[in-house]
């Protein structure tokens, strides 16, 4: 369908679009001319098919692909890791091996085997050693007088909790934290870390997670790892599959919840209102609103596994289908003045954690958790912390990320 308010050349994927500002003025364009609207990309696009992608931008839109996992296929690469020309068939393949990208029934096969990490129970046993670590954090944030927020305070509390929950050992944290931030931040090239880095950090988490499987097997612990692994059967993870459950888990989890906290940090100091409500109230709706106004994660795509009809487009089998969360939370026929930053906002059926279908986000609620410990933790002991300075944003396509926020601890 032609949309003759975006410019010739436009292109969703391209990193330098989302430099200054994330939701796009354009996704609201086309939800109102062009809900699902194909953007041609004749040369081929990181992630995206060589003739365009679809460009999905209402919430209904967005939940119907999530939810019908047999008509828009995730097995075809979902591109939480990069995937373009420079990629071997052998490494396309990998992917298949991580969650994100299976369909039902292998899907639900592993998503079975792994939810047992995620019950509230484990996510409750967490939270004493979670609250211990975010108010140690902020402790230590504060002693510093001033500094990078993002730093100092966000990307600390996700990589520990990642760590609790598998269980891995204090010694070995540094090393897992060192190649999580490698994997994730290869488009923005002041951080210097190239794609061969990258892929490299990666093979050297899998290898590191797969050798813990094989020994918690023979000698088992009281850990995930144990659990999730204990009998080599179709009731646990194969070593070389818990390898790649650990890898999705050092991707999805670490970034994403680091730029929840950097952007809630942000809306709160730049809605000083918002923040005062909070630390007289804590609401606890505060969180969703945070990860409704960060979004994270931008986009997923999907494949068209036949031809189908969306939002009055005709796709065909095989065609991409990028779905916008960033888009459809800010799609102001579900919510009310979305442009505003509203942490009593309830209902808030956001799609920041995805689209409520089979790969509904796994970590929603330590993500949760970890969002209400560090702002309570701030709001303890930092009640006037205020900004030095603007976000410096990542260069990226797919994450709505900030990587320096200068503070002064208050
Ligand atoms: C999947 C967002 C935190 C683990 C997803 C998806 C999104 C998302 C959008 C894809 C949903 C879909 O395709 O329908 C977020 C955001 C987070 C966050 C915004 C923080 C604010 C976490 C944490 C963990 C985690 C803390 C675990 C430690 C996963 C896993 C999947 C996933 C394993 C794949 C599930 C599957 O394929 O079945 N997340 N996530 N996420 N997330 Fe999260």
């Amino acid at each position: 369908m032609p949309c003759p308010a975006l410019p010739d050349g436009f292109d969703f994927t391209d990193p330098d679009v989302y430099q200054s500002r994330v939701p796009l003025p354009e996704f609201a364009q086309l939800r109102r001319t062009a809900p699902v609207w194909w953007n041609a990309q004749p040369h081929g696009i990181a992630g995206f098919g060589d003739d365009g992608y679809w460009v999905v931008t209402r919430h209904q839109d967005v939940k119907e692909v999530s939810t019908k996992p047999e008509i828009f296929s995730a097995s075809l690469n979902t591109s939480i890791i990069r995937f373009n020309a420079a990629m071997t068939r052998d490494q396309i393949d990998v992917q298949k091996l991580i969650m994100l990208n299976m369909d039902p029934p292998e899907h639900t096969r592993v998503r079975q085997i792994v939810q047992r990490g995620f019950t509230p129970r484990s996510i409750r046993a967490l939270e004493d050693a979670l609250r211990h670590r975010a108010e140690q954090i902020v402790a230590e944030a504060r002693r510093k007088g001033s500094g990078d927020f993002v730093t100092d305070v966000a990307c600390e509390l996700p990589l520990q909790a990642i760590a609790e929950l598998i269980g891995i050992p204090q010694d070995d944290r540094a090393r897992i934290f060192d190649w999580s931030n490698k994997m994730v931040a290869y488009d923005d090239p002041e951080l210097a870390i190239t794609e061969e880095v990258g892929l490299n950090a990666a093979t050297e988490l899998i290898s590191y997670a797969m050798n813990l499987a094989a020994v918690r097997k023979e000698c088992p612990a009281k850990d995930i790892v144990s659990q999730l692994v204990a009998a080599e059967d179709e009731g646990n993870l194969g070593s070389d599959e818990f390898g790649f459950f650990v890898l999705l888990l050092a991707v999805a989890g670490n970034e994403t919840t680091r730029n929840a906290i950097t952007h809630g940090m942000h809306a709160f100091l730049t809605h000083p209102d918002q923040w005062e409500l909070y630390k007289r109230e804590r609401p606890g709706t505060a969180a969703e609103e945070i990860v409704r106004w960060a979004t994270p994660v931008v986009s997923f795509q999907r494949t068209a596994t036949q031809d189908t009809e969306l939002g009055g487009a005709e796709i065909n089998k095989g065609q991409r289908v990028g779905i916008f969360y960033s888009s459809a939370n800010n799609d102001p026929e579900v919510f009310d003045h979305p442009e505003v930053f509203d942490i009593t906002r309830d209902p808030n059926p956001h799609l920041g954690f995805g689209g409520g279908g089979p790969h509904f986000c796994l970590g929603k609620s330590l993500a949760v958790l970890e969002i209400n410990l560090i702002f309570g933790a701030i709001a303890d002991a930092m009640p006037g912390i205020s900004l030095a300075g603007d976000p410096r944003r990542l260069r990226s396509a797919w994450l709505n990320g900030v990587k320096e926020l200068q503070v002064h601890y208050g």
